[in-house]
């Protein structure tokens, strides 16, 4: 299996605005890239404003929504949470299943994950080591202001401790208050000093209703992509 893991520092940080732009981005290149939401929380599938539809459109891949997002739940909690209270157990081994079926139509897959890396996840498992069983270098998606330093260098250091490779960070939502903090214009610096770790771009906020048909531009815009690709 080949491709690529999105997690960030935290849930509502910008994976899925990064992941879908990053998709889009990658196949404009040429790459033969899915999208992967394999377990989401907070809408079902077919929701529009669910992940899995997002990653969709903005990506403009052209895959049923259920092969993107097999497992689904309504309620806004952790996803092995909700999917407990919702009566189920899915294990590591059945989001692997769903997974090669996707990767039986692409040559590569980039996976997102939920929330940050401690998440409970699966029954079997915290969305860290499903990262650790799919074994694909990870992008980590962080906040632009004050905290962020500590959250990423925590995020990259759990990654890390468990032999992933982490390509590197991408600070998403910059200038989303002006003006812009000391903090906020410093961070990229310090989290690549901290964290040893690359910052492979920095994407602005796109404002409060950002533009869906926007963020496949705005990635390959601010985005180091190369460095991606030879991941890859
Ligand atoms: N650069 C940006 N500019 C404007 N809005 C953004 C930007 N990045 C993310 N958002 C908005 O912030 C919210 C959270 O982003 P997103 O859904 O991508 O986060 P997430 O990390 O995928 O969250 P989750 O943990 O729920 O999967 C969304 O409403 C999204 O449209
Ligand atoms: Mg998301």
């Amino acid at each position: 299996m080949s491709g690529l893991f999105v997690t960030a520092t935290d849930t509502e940080v910008g994976k899925t605005v990064i992941a879908g732009g990053l998709v889009g981005a990658l196949r404009q290149e040429g790459i033969d890239l899915g999208v992967f939401k394999p377990m989401q929380s907070g809408h079902l599938t077919e929701n529009p404003e669910g992940d899995a539809a997002r990653l969709v459109r903005i990506s403009g891949v052209d895959d049923d929504l259920r092969e993107v997002c097999p497992y689904s739940y309504a309620e806004p909690l952790a996803p092995r949470l909700a999917m407990t209270r919702a009566g189920e157990r899915i294990f590591t081994e059945d989001l692997l299943r769903h997974l090669q079926h996707l990767q039986n139509k692409h040559q590569h897959v980039l996976v997102e994950g939920a929330g940050g890396l401690a998440v409970p996840y699966t029954s079997d498992a915290l969305v860290v080591d499903f990262v650790r069983e799919l074994n694909f270098p990870v992008v980590v998606v962080a906040r632009p202001d004050l905290g962020t330093v500590n959250h990423t260098a925590l995020s990259v250091e759990y990654l890390r401790a468990r032999g992933l490779t982490v390509i590197g960070v991408i600070v998403n939502g910059y200038g989303r208050a002006a003006p812009v903090s000391v903090a906020e214009r410093n961070n990229p610096a310090m989290i690549e000093e901290v964290a040893q770790v690359p910052v492979l771009g920095v994407v602005p906020w796109l404002g409060d209703e950002p533009n869906e048909s926007d963020m496949v531009a705005v990635v390959w815009d601010c985005v180091d992509l190369n460095s991606i690709k030879s991941h890859l």
